[in-house]
């Protein structure tokens, strides 16, 4: 073997309800890339403790998005899909990576300082090494691509940067040891038993903005529930945020350049060729001209007609939980027997006796 073979792994936090964004951002690039690749996807359950410890119901919102996933075509036969904690080799091998990655380009992490706001001292100290627990999803299956959003785009950066460091400073050992592969970093050759994985950022999925702030992005947080679309709204919850969607007084232009400055109409014909898999050329070529009068109505079709069934399938998946939990024990088992060997392979490197 030369090259890592191509895996792909995501994870998505169980907290809050799943919105448009999600969907259209994450879980519908999710649901394509499994005809192209071996897939594990993964609800991070550990990742939701660490800006708040107490849930109000975390298993519930771990099987709503394992719910999420299936109902919008994930395989979790042909794939995986399970929570992350029911594998507890997650944790194992972050712990390795805390000792791999340095205090200073944890500090760099602008999600941490977000999050963290201005009292610092007061973050749990999982919450600056998230990041961390991250890169450990990740390579604890030595996946070579990752479907994130923009936003995780730095959190990618420094699983590189582990992986990177990992496989130099035990580049001998991992020759010794024969379970890596040929690397060259610059024009450093190393052995390398992590791969340096690569973002899927691209793609036709837009920014899907609130639906009362055309700058603000969609989101799951947000104190109106006006401003989103939840994957678990019903039809006439769809009608009604569609025709109280902010837009402005002009017809719709029949240019893409027109779009600029109008953040909500931006926003609402994103969303339209998301939903229809075209352009937002397409869409404009059909709707240039037309008011939003006559937009909306469209727009609420196609939400619809995409979201009803998903909806239909999650809320049936939710009156069964014991058959959720099923399905998330057999990923766990399947993740698990994968998670074994390389942790095997991690501390035969290190030097743990086992
Ligand atoms: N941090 C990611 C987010 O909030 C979730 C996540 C955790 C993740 N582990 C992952 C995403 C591994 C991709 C790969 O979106």
């Amino acid at each position: 073997m030369s090259k890592f073979e191509e895996l792909v792994f995501s994870g998505v936090q169980p907290t809050g309800a799943l919105t448009l964004g999600n969907y259209l951002g994450a879980i519908q690039k999710f649901v394509a890339l499994q005809d192209s690749h071996n897939c594990i996807y993964c609800i991070v359950d550990l990742h939701a403790i660490t800006a708040n410890l107490v849930h109000e119901d975390l298993r519930n919102q771990t099987r709503s998005i394992a719910a999420a996933f299936i109902a919008s075509g994930i395989d979790p036969t042909k794939h995986i899909v399970f929570n992350q904690s029911a594998v507890p080799q997650h944790a194992e091998l972050a712990w390795v990576f805390n000792c791999v990655a340095r205090i200073g380009w944890m500090n760099r992490m602008t999600q941490f300082k977000d999050k963290a706001g201005k009292n610092r001292d007061n973050a749990s100290l999982g919450l600056m090494a998230y990041p961390s627990l991250m890169a450990a999803d990740i390579l604890l299956y030595r996946a070579t691509h990752v479907p994130v959003g923009d936003d995780q785009k730095q959190h990618l950066e420094l699983a590189r940067d582990i992986a990177q460091k990992f496989n130099i400073d035990f580049s001998e050992r991992i020759g010794e040891s024969g379970l890596g592969l040929d690397a060259v970093y610059g024009d450093k050759a190393v052995n390398a038993f992590f791969p340096i994985t690569e973002p899927l950022i691209d793609g036709p999925a837009p920014r899907v903005m609130s639906l009362r702030d055309g700058t603000k992005k969609m989101s799951k947080s947000d104190p109106s529930d006006l401003s989103r679309i939840n994957m678990t709204d019903d039809e006439e919850l769809i009608v009604k945020k569609i025709r109280k969607a902010k837009t402005d007084p002009e017809p719709l232009p029949s240019e893409v350049a027109g779009l600029e400055g109008r953040a909500e109409a931006d926003n609402l014909v994103g969303i339209f060729a998301a939903l229809t898999n075209k352009s937002k050329a397409d869409v404009l070529a059909d709707y240039g001209g037309k008011a939003f009068s006559e937009f909306k109505p469209a727009l609420t079709e196609v939400a619809i007609d995409t979201l009803a069934p998903i909806n239909a399938e999650m809320r049936k998946l939710m009156d069964d939980p014991d058959h959720i939990d099923a399905i998330l024990k057999d990923g766990s088992e399947r993740a698990g027997a994968i998670a074994e060997k390389t942790m095997n392979g991690v501390k035969d490197i290190i030097g743990f006796l086992r």
